[in-house]
């Protein structure tokens, strides 16, 4: 089973009444363990959660804080990305050339890297003189 069809599978458990738009998101640890999560919405709309967001709890929950791989799926016109800050949040955990599968349920798939997602990001770089 691939990282993508973890994703697949865990997608219909999404809790999106509001907006409709199931994401299924999986991340591969260092380790080489699989962790996956949904969108988790909620009426007081802020407090939703995105899927990758989920994954990386789950990741970190487990003990680990280095990811490898990632792929994120939702029934969409074109591959899913990530939205912005789960952008940053993919970059707290993974190397920038760290491959981020985004498909569709449809069978669209692009790849890209963490760099691509996010060039320019902010990092613990930028708190050099604190
Ligand atoms: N969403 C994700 O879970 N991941 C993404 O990468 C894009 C957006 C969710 C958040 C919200 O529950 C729904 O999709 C619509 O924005």
């Amino acid at each position: 089973m691939t990282l993508l069809d973890t994703a697949r599978a865990i997608r219909p458990n999404a809790y999106a009444p509001y907006s409709r738009f199931k994401v299924g998101a999986a991340i591969r640890g260092a380790s080489g363990a699989v962790y996956a999560g949904v969108n988790v919405e909620n009426v007081a709309y802020p407090e939703g959660t995105c899927a990758e967001a989920g994954a990386i709890a789950a990741m970190v929950a487990a003990g680990e804080t280095r990811l490898t791989e990632v792929a994120v799926i939702a029934d969409a016109p074109a591959p899913v990305p990530p939205c912005g800050g789960c952008r940053q949040k993919l970059a707290e955990f993974g190397d920038g050339d760290v491959r981020v599968t985004l498909a569709t349920t449809d069978g669209a798939t692009l790849t890209m890297t963490i760099a691509e997602l996010l060039p320019g990001r902010f990092d613990s770089g930028h708190m050099a003189r604190t």
